[in-house]
């Protein structure tokens, strides 16, 4: 019953598309003043212009929200994020204040190693429970549906254990946030394989890919295709195997060093390749012609002190750009989409209906999802957010402020306190 919602007298601002949105057609966006969403048993039934529900009694069977005028809008996706793992890393972020590099601390055994070993020291609850309360957060930010990425176990039992405990909040009665879930077995290279890279790739092709395939764990493989992490050639390997099980291919790509990540995203097939600060002229026209998502991470480029990413010239070039918040113990310790859209406008120059369309409908293709989410229209999921305004220009202009005052996920009202 608490399914079924009318929202009325809103203003209805949302991407419109079952697929991506490639160049220009990602600042198109659908506005409807005066209008109406109809959500029946969660599912998108109506959307339009009012038809006269401030009456009383319209729809009897319905719960009834009048926006006031405000600005409704598509849920956001943040498609890329590292939000299960045990312990935290602020002593390294202020080393890296002090000026050494997120590589010479993870060259030296720090890094992704040192939540490694916190996060194989956690039980299910505790794990569980500590990525509860990122859902929460991510939630009051207007975020519906979120990929979350294995990678701090890098052994069998403990990459499992990421991977069940984000099918158990998925699982969740009245979740406030979806949950897509990635395999990133390839994140780092485990002490115990030191020296020996291939056959840890030799490992996660043999053991891995079948364990979490058949246990259905995750919908996509992801691989840290970086200098000194993984290099093209096993990213490759371990990439064409995963595709064989049947994985949506990801790749953390020209993060650091411009490797020619998005060339192999191309050449692969992948849904996405994240990051790409470096990502080469030859890689921005791969990603385009290949319908590659660039998935953009603007907040760990500021953590980073790095170049951001080239979002203009790659929406330019016809390319479908997502943008996501990359939320981990290292890198990038956020989850605020309100600065990842004040960074993505100011710092990659992308309109902000650009930056609407990329956190939304292009989110949900980098899960390949945009036939179920990332618009408001008729057959979608009815996850919307509400901002406090019936200008969505304040976005940006909110810089690292929240201006979401309600989140409604498949219909269920959750108001921002
Ligand atoms: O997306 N680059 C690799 N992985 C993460 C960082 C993970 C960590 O530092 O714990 C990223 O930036
Ligand atoms: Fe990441």
């Amino acid at each position: 019953m608490s399914e079924n919602l009318i929202i009325f007298n809103a203003r209805i601002v949302t991407p419109i598309g079952f697929s991506a949105r490639r160049g220009e057609e990602m600042s198109q966006l659908q506005i409807i003043e005066n209008g109406t969403v109809e959500v029946t048993k969660g599912i998108i039934t109506y959307v339009g212009e009012n038809r006269g529900e401030d009456r009383d009694g319209y729809y009897q069977h319905y719960w009834h929200y009048n926006a006031r005028g405000h600005c409704l809008l598509p849920g956001f996706v943040d498609s890329h994020t590292h939000f299960v793992f045990g312990g935290e890393r602020s002593e390294e972020f202020s080393w890296r204040l002090n000026g050494e590099s997120y590589m010479s601390i993870m060259e030296r055994g720090g890094g992704i190693a040192s939540t490694v070993k916190a996060t194989r020291q956690m039980n299910f609850l505790k794990l569980r429970s500590a990525a509860e309360s990122f859902l929460k957060r991510m939630s009051i930010m207007g975020v519906t549906t979120v990929e979350g990425k294995s990678g701090y176990g890098l052994d069998r039992e403990t990459e499992l254990l990421q991977l069940k405990v984000m099918r158990s909040l998925n699982n969740t009665e009245h979740k406030r946030v979806d949950i897509v879930s990635t395999f990133l077995g390839a994140h780092a290279l485990p002490e115990e394989y030191a020296g020996r890279s291939d056959e840890y790739i030799d490992f996660l092709i043999r053991e891995m890919l079948p364990l979490v395939r058949e246990g259905g764990l995750a919908e996509c493989c992801d691989v840290f295709c970086e200098q000194g992490v993984f290099s093209i050639e096993q990213s490759r390997r371990l990439l064409q195997a995963a595709k064989e099980h049947g994985f949506l291919l990801k790749l953390h790509a020209d993060e650091i060093v411009s490797l020619g990540g998005a060339e192999l995203a191309a050449e692969l097939g992948a849904l996405s390749a994240d990051h790409l600060l470096h990502a080469s002229d030859a890689g921005i026209r791969a990603m385009a012609d290949g319908g590659v998502v660039a998935t953009l991470l603007p907040l760990t480029a500021f953590a980073l002190k790095e170049p951001y990413a080239r979002g203009r010239e790659m929406i330019d070039a016809g390319c479908a750009v997502a943008l996501a918040t990359d939320l981990n113990p290292g890198s990038c310790f956020s989850g605020s989409i309100p600065l990842t859209i004040a960074l993505a406008c100011i710092y990659m120059k992308m309109s902000i209906e650009e930056t609407i369309t990329a956190l939304t409908l292009n989110g949900a293709a980098a899960l390949q999802r945009a036939d179920r989410i990332g618009s408001i229209e008729v057959g979608k999921q009815g996850d919307f957010i509400v901002l406090n305004s019936d200008n969505y220009h304040i976005l940006p202009y909110y810089i690292g402020m929240n201006c979401v005052i309600m989140t409604i996920k498949g219909g269920m009202l959750y108001p921002v306190a």
